[in-house]
C-alpha cells in the first residue's frame, strides 16, 4: 500500500531539504526559471521568519513522514495587482506546489498532495473558489489540478508573469454544501 501524503506547516528546518528539492531538475525547470533558488529561499525564510508579514501559507508535503515537497495558498486579494491580471474573482485563493523527491514523482503524490491542499484550503476558507494558473506547457502540474477537479477558464499569458508564455487558468468552485 502507498504510505499517506500529508501536510503540516513548513519549518524554518525544513529549508535544507526544500533548497534541495527546488535544485531538481523537474523543479528547477517550472519553480526557478525566472528567478534563482536563492532568491525563493529568502522569500520562504522571511514567511517562516515573519509570519505576521506574510499572506502566504506553506506547508511541508510529506510522504509517509518524509518531506518529498511543499505547497503553499493565499488569498488573491492580498496580492491585487497580480490577482487583476488573473482574472481572480472576490474571495477567490490561489495555490502553489511541488513534489522535488526524485523517488516521490510520477506515482500520484501530486494528485493526492492537491487534494490535501485543498482540504486544508476549505478548512481556513470554506466558502471559497480556487483560481491555479501554471504554465500551459506544465502538463504534470495541469494534470494534478484536472484530476482534482479543476475546470480549464483560460490559456493567455498573464502580464504580472516576467515571461510572457501563456498559463492555464484553472478553477475549482467553493466546496459543495453539505
Ligand atoms: C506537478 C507535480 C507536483 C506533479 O507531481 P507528481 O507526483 O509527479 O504527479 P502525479 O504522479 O500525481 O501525476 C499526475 C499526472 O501528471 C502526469 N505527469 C507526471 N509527470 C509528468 C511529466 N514530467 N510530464 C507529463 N506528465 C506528467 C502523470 O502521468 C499524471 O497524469 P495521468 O494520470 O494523466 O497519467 C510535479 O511534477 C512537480 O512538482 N513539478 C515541478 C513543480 C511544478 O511544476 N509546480 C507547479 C507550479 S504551478
Amino acid at each position: 500500500m502507498e504510505p499517506p501524503v500529508t501536510l503540516r506547516p513548513l519549518q524554518l528546518a525544513d529549508l535544507g531539504r526544500v533548497d534541495q528539492l527546488l535544485r531538481e531538475p523537474q523543479v528547477a525547470r517550472w519553480w526557478t526559471s525566472d528567478t534563482t533558488a536563492e532568491r525563493e529561499l529568502e522569500r520562504f525564510r522571511r514567511r517562516l521568519v515573519e509570519p505576521a508579514e506574510t499572506a502566504t501559507r506553506m506547508y511541508a508535503v510529506e510522504l509517509g513522514g518524509t518531506l518529498v515537497g511543499w505547497c503553499q495558498w493565499y488569498r488573491w486579494q492580498d496580492y491585487p495587482s497580480e490577482a487583476a491580471a488573473v482574472g481572480a474573482g472576490r474571495g477567490e485563493v490561489g495555490a502553489d506546489y511541488a513534489v522535488g523527491d526524485p523517488g516521490a514523482i510520477a506515482r500520484g503524490v501530486g494528485t493526492r498532495m492537491v487534494a490535501a491542499l485543498v482540504s486544508e484550503i476549505w478548512r481556513h476558507e470554506p466558502l471559497a473558489g480556487l483560481l491555479v494558473a501554471p504554465q500551459a506547457a506544465n502538463t504534470a502540474s495541469r494534470r494534478v489540478l484536472e484530476k482534482n477537479g479543476f475546470l480549464l477558464v483560460e490559456v493567455r499569458p498573464v502580464s504580472t508573469e516576467p515571461h510572457n508564455r501563456p498559463m492555464a487558468i484553472y478553477r475549482l468552485g467553493p466546496p459543495p454544501a453539505s
